[in-house]
């Protein structure tokens, strides 16, 4: 007999096989492919995404898996069931949703992701933790991109299943998503054995503004090469691709991507007020600890001097509040 986990694994290949069928025959799931065909995904990459349709209904999975063997405990334990509230039975948790299977870096299925097609909450509804599912520790499109992250020497993350989908589909592999947004050590070091040197392109929004900065620091104090690539506000990759390309995309995310202390220039630059000499100290002593952290003279150097000419300062100021600070820090 099998250990739950391999049992689990079996469960959801099944189950994964099941969902890709109705979304390529039911007539009830026209819908669903309607709404992949509008947000311009090909056919080709809704395949090998195996992305499926898990219809309305209460235990149309159940019964499958059911007959096909499987206990229903262990059907509940993989995730893909609930326990009926009040009453005795289960029904499946994914109802009325397109599904992303969400596969590790041997390929194997882990859990799943739904997103509704239409209005409502929540968007996405995802497997709960399981003996196999780690959310924490699991980065959706590893097993896809982790050839190319390693050829290329270079890792791109974003936010979402979209994300990547489109990613691959416009022919930048080495795209990888936290899935949603927070990135946390354990997924920075799996990264980091396929590639240190790591682009964050979350959503140009607020939450992921504030993801980049968790996503920087975690990275950074793991010792990856970390730079981010700014897209235009309101837009996540998705948006930015199909309305600009792989080559912008490319530019954004590796050739122009900001450092972690451009990066955070950037937006001290727009959350304070550069006209007045409190938002220009304000921003310096925001800058000086990730400036006292660089350890070559060099590239000190070099960001003092940027700092400073953005700011209109005299790098010798900015150099003194550096110098402030580590006094301070000991
Ligand atoms: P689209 O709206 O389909 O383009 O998806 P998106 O990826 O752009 O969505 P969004 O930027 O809102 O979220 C990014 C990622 O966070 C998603 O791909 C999901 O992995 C996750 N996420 C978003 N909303 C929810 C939610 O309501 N529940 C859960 N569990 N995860 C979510
Ligand atoms: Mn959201
Ligand atoms: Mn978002
Ligand atoms: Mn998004
Ligand atoms: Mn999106």
């Amino acid at each position: 007999r099998h250990s739950l986990r391999q049992r689990i694994y079996e469960i959801n290949r099944i189950a994964a096989r099941w969902f890709y069928r109705n979304l390529r025959e039911l007539p009830i799931a026209e819908n669903a492919r309607r709404y992949l065909d509008k947000r311009g995904l090909s056919r080709k990459v809704q395949d090998s995404f195996g992305l499926g349709y898990a219809p309305d209904g209460w235990e149309g999975l159940l019964k499958h898996l059911k007959e096909k063997g499987f206990e229903v405990e262990d059907i509940f334990q993989a995730g893909l069931i609930s326990e009926r509230k009040g009453q005795s039975g289960h029904y499946d948790r994914f109802r009325s949703r397109i599904i992303f299977p969400i596969l590790d870096a041997q390929g194997r299925v882990t859990a799943f992701g739904g997103r509704i097609t239409g209005e409502g909450e929540p968007k996405y509804l995802n497997s709960p933790e399981t003996p196999v599912f780690h959310k924490g520790r699991m980065l959706y499109g590893l097993n896809w991109a982790a050839k190319t992250i390693r050829a290329e020497d270079r890792v791109v993350i974003v936010e979402g299943y979209m994300d990547v989908i489109a990613a691959h589909q416009f022919g930048a592999f080495n795209t990888v998503a936290s899935l949603g947004t927070a990135f946390t050590p354990e997924q920075g070091k799996l990264l980091m054995r396929f590639s240190k040197n790591i682009s964050i392109a979350y959503d140009s929004d607020t939450a992921g503004a504030k993801a980049t900065m968790r996503g920087l620091d975690i990275l950074q104090s793991l010792g990856a090469k970390v730079r981010v690539g700014q897209l235009p506000e309101g837009m996540d990759p998705d948006d930015y691709l199909r309305r600009k390309g792989i080559d912008e995309f490319q530019r954004l995310v590796a050739t122009e991507a900001l450092s972690l202390i451009e990066y955070k220039l950037a937006l001290a630059m727009k959350e304070y007020d550069i006209g007045s000499i409190e938002g220009r100290v304000a921003i310096v002593n925001f800058l000086v600890p990730d400036l006292a952290r660089l350890k070559s003279a060099v590239e000190r150097e070099e960001y003092i001097r940027l700092v400073a000419e953005r700011l209109d300062l005299s790098p010798e100021a900015v150099q003194t509040e550096i110098r402030l600070h580590s006094r301070n820090s000991e």
